[in-house]
């Protein structure tokens, strides 16, 4: 394919290319590709979100942080149950794909958004592009790893964040050409906001001192959803907030359980477990580089938190990013309240400390991917 050149004379873009946004994590993955897009002539990057989140500050918010200019098309499909939220997603996608005709559509992370806008693109015959791929928790019961699994079947280039990730796709018979080790865009986009971040004034608002406070967050269908394993979650948090503040940004989907939970609201009765509204991308990373110790079910706060080097327990019986228990800031710990409390005190006492920042996670991925999709797609 070569360059296309306007009346102008100037080199006009020939490729292309439709990238897809859905659930807040894929914000902050989609916003360093937009940017590294901006260098690169030969491409023209759409975007589109699907509307899989849609409140303000799931989804508006982070795109006036991260500097994401407005989508250029929203699918606006809402919530719903994972069928009808993919199906919704797949039939709002197609007629948008027919008309746009891209060369590419790349998806990132393993949302339904991901995996219904991957599946309309190769049933068009459009090369899809998945970015995040590999990640593998071992886990079928996860809609993210059904979600994971079924996206990387059908991608034609897989760009992966760690070396699990790449032997995972070998294991399952992706051809080496089609696999890369480049980094994380999501950590790119830590790298790239964590001084605005550390200007924020949320400690002092929220009363909080540095180092002097533990993070909580919870989101996983398998925790919140299961009123025995919520109740015994707060539990253990109820016990960690007696010696230490707990702060904790709700998820819609966990406020939702937790107003049906006996153990609701904990806040009420000890203070120092503190409910509050889900935060803006700069003010979670402030109050993250500057805790104790995080606690949570998510997969990319297991990741931001080996970058910031503080100490996180995830609360699951595995992970799809071995790395970050390879580089020492992340403990798989369970969902048992003794686990739990057992591996805090471990955590205070200084247990094991984080040696190492995984190989690539330098803040330039976005980069690398860009210049691999120009190899691919534009031809050189
Ligand atoms: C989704 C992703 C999950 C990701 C998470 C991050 C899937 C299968 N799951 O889970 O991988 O870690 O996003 O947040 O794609 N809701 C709102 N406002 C919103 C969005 C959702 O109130 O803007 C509520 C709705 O009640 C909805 C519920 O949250 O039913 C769950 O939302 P949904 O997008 O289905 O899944 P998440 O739990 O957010």
């Amino acid at each position: 394919m070569g360059l296309a050149k306007g009346r102008s004379g100037r080199q006009m873009a020939n490729v292309k290319i439709v990238n897809v946004a859905g659930a807040r994590p894929n914000f902050m993955k989609i916003a360093p590709l937009m940017e590294a897009y901006r260098r690169e002539p030969r491409i023209e990057p759409l975007l589109v979100h699907t509307g899989q989140h849609y409140d303000e500050r799931m989804s508006d918010l982070f795109f006036r942080q991260l500097g994401i200019t407005e989508p250029d098309f929203n699918l606006e499909v809402g919530s719903g149950p994972h069928g009808a939220q993919t199906a919704r997603i797949m039939l709002a996608f197609e007629p948008l794909l027919a008309e746009l005709k891209p060369q590419a559509v790349v998806v990132v992370g393993d949302v339904n958004s991901t995996v219904a806008c991957g599946l309309v693109a190769v049933k068009m015959g459009i090369p899809l592009v998945h970015v995040e791929a590999g990640l593998r928790s071992g886990e079928r019961t996860m809609p993210e790893e059904i979600n994971r699994i079924v996206t990387d079947a059908i991608s034609d280039l897989l760009f992966c964040t760690e070396q699990s990730g790449v032997d995972n796709l070998r294991g399952e018979g992706v051809p080496p050409d089609r696999t890369f080790l480049v980094g994380n865009v999501m950590i790119d986009c830590l790298l790239r906001h964590l001084s605005r971040a550390q200007a924020s004034p949320i400690l002092e608002e929220l009363g909080l001192k540095s180092r002097e406070y533990a993070l909580l967050t919870l989101h996983r269908p398998g925790n919140v959803d299961n009123p025995a394993v919520l109740e015994g979650i707060l539990g253990a948090m109820e016990a960690i907030a007696k010696d230490l503040p707990v702060l904790f940004p709700v998820h819609p989907r966990t406020r939702a359980k937790l107003e049906s939970c006996r153990k609701a609201p904990p806040s009420a009765r000890t203070g120092r477990l503190r409910l509050v509204e889900p935060m803006g991308y700069l003010e979670f990373l402030k109050v993250m580089s500057e805790a104790r110790l995080v606690l949570t079910d998510s997969g990319g706060i297991q990741e931001e938190t080996t970058i910031l080097k503080v100490p996180c327990l995830t609360l699951r019986e595995s992970t799809e990013r071995p790395i970050t228990v390879e580089m020492g800031s992340n403990r798989i710990v369970g969902v048992s309240p003794e686990r739990i409390l057992a591996a805090y005190r471990d955590v205070m006492r200084g247990g094991p400390r984080s040696a190492g920042i995984p190989p690539l996670w330098d803040g330039h991925a976005a980069e690398r991917i860009v210049r691999i999709l120009c190899e691919r797609l534009a031809g050189s």
